[in-house]
């Protein structure tokens, strides 16, 4: 039976546009949606670049003006894949304009934006998603799946970290990423990772002690220009989750060495569970008992996990990241169709700027704040 089609615009081809592109096409081929995604236009910063980035990636239409994606009726859904300061402005309109969104992560550059945007969403009807990639990772669902089983019984402590490197020497540019009123810092860059996978694993965080640093007060702009740094460089909290268990949260850019370093350990009364992104395809089971042999086990993803097999049928062969975001894609997809779906909406995106907020605060004023 021939699907309905689902007209995407794509704003925005860097990294995660590039990634969109590639997971529209992919998901349409690797799962059975409920609608075929085609990504009609793309719209960049200017009808050059947008051009460039629309033959390369078999995008029909191109635009330097994503208004023109708002104004098309023939669009169903707009994806947002630019610098984080246009998150809100082109969500909001999009929204008013009937469209489904599916939006980068971190959803806004300020509180009142991200609430905006979530109320835009509520008011308009139409399903939203965002980009936290790592959550749909099958030995995620995985981890999920034998914390609700009590595998590892009552879970005690979360402490997850997402170290990268790629600002680590005194070299790396100024960025848009380094702009204070674009959501820049290691927290809302990277942490809002870390923050998405402890709520997604461990619940509700209800309170937060954070403190921020910026290890390099100036970086050099493209322009030559040496500019003042005033966003963090890295960010740890003390966290405290609603159901009693205690935690940590890290964010670094310049945790040398580490080039995708989303790791976490949970803690349980029967077990725990340990993983690390850099090594994806794996997780790692303790279950406390005697025994001289009795310690971690690596599980190798397979197609018992998630969605696993619908990419490989053998063990062990491993999915790339690139394949998260065609999983990712297709909850964005079964969201627009209505149906049930592992998509994060914006009022979840919302939760996670709400604790990243938190730990500002925190980290201006002292002590323990509520999210
Ligand atoms: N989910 C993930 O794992 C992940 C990873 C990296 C980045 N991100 C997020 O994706 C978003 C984009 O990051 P990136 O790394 O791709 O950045 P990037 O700098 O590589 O790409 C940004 C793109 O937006 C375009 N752009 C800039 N101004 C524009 C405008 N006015 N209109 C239309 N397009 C415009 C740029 O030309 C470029 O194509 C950010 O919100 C970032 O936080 C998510």
């Amino acid at each position: 039976m021939t699907r309905p089609t689902l007209n995407i615009a794509l704003i925005g081809s860097g990294f995660m546009g590039r990634a969109h592109a590639l997971a529209f096409a992919a998901a349409d081929r690797t799962f059975e949606l409920p609608l075929s995604p085609r990504v009609v236009l793309l719209a960049d910063r200017d009808p050059a670049t947008a051009q460039g980035a629309a033959a390369s990636l078999g995008i029909p239409k191109a635009s330097g003006d994503w208004r023109e994606a708002i104004a098309d009726p023939g669009i169903g859904m707009v994806a947002i894949a630019t610098p984080n300061l246009l998150h809100a402005p082109i969500a909001i309109a999009a929204l008013e304009a009937g469209k489904v969104v599916y939006c980068e992560k971190p959803l806004a550059t300020t509180i009142a934006d991200a609430e905006a945007m979530t109320a835009a969403a509520a008011a308009s009807g139409r399903p939203t998603a965002v980009g936290f990639t790592y959550l749909y990772n099958p030995m995620i669902a995985l981890a999920r799946e034998l914390i609700a089983a009590g595998e590892i019984g009552e879970v005690t402590a979360f402490r997850g970290i997402h170290a990268e490197d790629f600002m680590a020497s005194a070299d790396a540019p100024f960025n848009w990423r380094c702009e204070p009123d674009q959501a820049g810092g290691a927290l809302a860059d990277i942490g809002s990772h870390i923050i998405a996978m402890a709520q997604h694993l461990a619940g509700d965080i209800a309170s937060v002690a954070g403190r921020l640093h910026t290890a390099y007060p100036t970086r050099r702009d493209a322009e030559g220009t040496d500019r003042a740094v005033t966003v963090d460089d890295q960010m740890d909290a003390v966290v405290a989750f609603a159901n009693g268990a205690t935690g940590t949260l890290a964010a670094s850019w310049i945790a040398s060495g580490h080039k995708m370093g989303l790791s976490f350990e949970i803690s349980g009364t029967k077990g725990s569970i340990s993983f690390t992104q850099e090594q994806f395809n794996e997780l790692k089971l303790y279950r406390a008992g005697p025994g001289r042999t009795n310690g971690f086990t690596t599980i190798c993803a397979g197609p018992e996990h998630g969605d696993y097999g619908a990419f490989c049928p053998a063990p062990g062969h491993q999915i790339g990241y690139n394949d998260l975001k065609t999983i990712e894609v297709k909850a964005a997809v079964e969201a627009a169709a209505g149906l049930p779906s592992a998509a994060k909406s914006f009022a979840d995106a919302l939760a996670v700027e709400r604790v990243a907020d938190a730990i500002r605060r925190s980290h201006r004023e002292g002590g323990w704040v509520r999210p």
